[in-house]
């Protein structure tokens, strides 16, 4: 086996400034050019549709993979990042998990190895969320407060569940904003649990714990939480498990309790879904096209949940302005409470 080249730290970081230039071009000026009125079956003929396809395809490779992707990069630290993430108080893991199909079988996001499979997979995906959405890169904290002051107005909870909390930027404005609450992170992916609580054993946070565990059957007790949240993860799921996690939270949320989830569901136009169906394919998240097909209020309501509002979500200031053109994610934010 050939070792890998040695990458310095200034080249890595020009190798991945140019893919997030590359990224916001292809955000704005591709995306804007496609004809949105035109149907489907023309639009894929065009050019312009064909070079944004494969730009879209083969930037989230170039960033994971190759001599400058964040894989390679960050395999030269793996002895470091293993001992900076062994013991934490925070954390528990657990070995004898399970780890579904869905989510071992698929490299997600051209993830190598996905997020469970290597212990540098935590370091590796906060790297490379750190360009998910280029526009949004300088205030993408921006849209986990958001949701904090969504799920929380006129709300105080005493106990907040993150499901699939991945490195933790989704707990963290929790246990923030809550310094008195009792917060929990679960996951699946050992690695990124470790690094969440590294982060937090760094800053001396000391309401949060880290589990991991599948969002779909977790280990505790009937009525435990005020508030379950998640990100990211619904469109994750097959169908079956997405019904299984709401069942779950029900079942952990006591009665009063609120449930909120921020996910890619609400895609209004047949263009919109286009767009969306390619980029599962491309981007290997085979789980986004069936999860905006499902009733997902029909399904909540019969799941004994009330209150049940799905709406669009302005990930950051003007996104959801009729003039605003550029690609972004369907952010939708569906909130449920489970009533007395
Ligand atoms: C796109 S990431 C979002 C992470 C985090 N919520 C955020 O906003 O940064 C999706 C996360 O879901 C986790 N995940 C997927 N299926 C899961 C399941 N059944 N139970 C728990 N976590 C799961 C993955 O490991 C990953 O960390």
């Amino acid at each position: 086996m050939i070792d890998p080249p040695n990458i310095d730290a200034r080249s890595f970081v020009a190798a991945q400034d140019f893919i997030l230039s590359v990224k916001t071009h292809w955000t704005t000026k591709l995306y804007t050019q496609l004809d949105q009125n035109a149907p489907i079956e023309k639009i894929k003929q065009t050019v312009d549709y064909q070079f944004f396809a494969w730009l879209e395809r083969h930037l989230q490779r170039y960033k994971y993979s190759g001599r400058y992707g964040i894989h390679n990069f960050q395999n030269q630290f793996r002895e470091e990042i293993i001992e900076n993430f062994s013991d934490n108080d925070l954390l528990i893991l657990n070995k004898e998990l399970n780890l579904p199909n869905y989510y071992t079988a698929v490299d997600i996001h051209q993830h190598p190895g996905g997020l469970w499979s290597d212990d540098i997979a935590g370091t590796v995906y906060e790297r490379g969320a750190r360009s998910t959405t280029p526009l949004g890169a300088a205030n993408h904290q921006d849209l986990h407060h958001r949701l904090t002051t969504i799920a929380t107005s006129q709300y105080k909870p005493e106990k907040i569940l993150d499901m699939a909390c991945g490195f933790g930027k989704s707990t963290q404005p929790f246990y923030n904003a809550f310094p008195d609450a009792n917060v929990i992170g679960i996951d699946l992916s050992a690695p990124c649990l470790k690094l969440a609580a590294y982060v937090a054993k760094q800053n001396q946070i000391k309401n949060v714990n880290y589990h991991q565990a599948n969002a779909e059957k977790t280990p505790f007790k009937n009525e435990e939480f005020n508030l379950i949240t998640s990100t990211m993860l619904l469109h994750e799921l097959p169908p079956e498990s997405i019904k299984a996690v709401f069942a779950e939270a029900h079942r952990i949320l006591a009665p009063g309790g609120k449930m909120t989830h921020l996910d890619f569901y609400l895609v209004p136009t047949e263009f919109g879904r286009f767009i969306h169906s390619g980029h599962s394919k491309r981007n290997n998240e085979p789980f986004m096209e069936p999860f905006i097909k499902m009733d997902i209020k029909q399904i909540l309501e019969n799941q004994g949940f009330k209150n049940i509002s799905i709406e669009p979500f302005e990930e950051s200031e003007g996104t959801l302005a009729s003039d605003y053109k550029p690609w972004r994610f369907p952010w939708t934010v569906i909130l449920a409470e489970k009533t007395i």
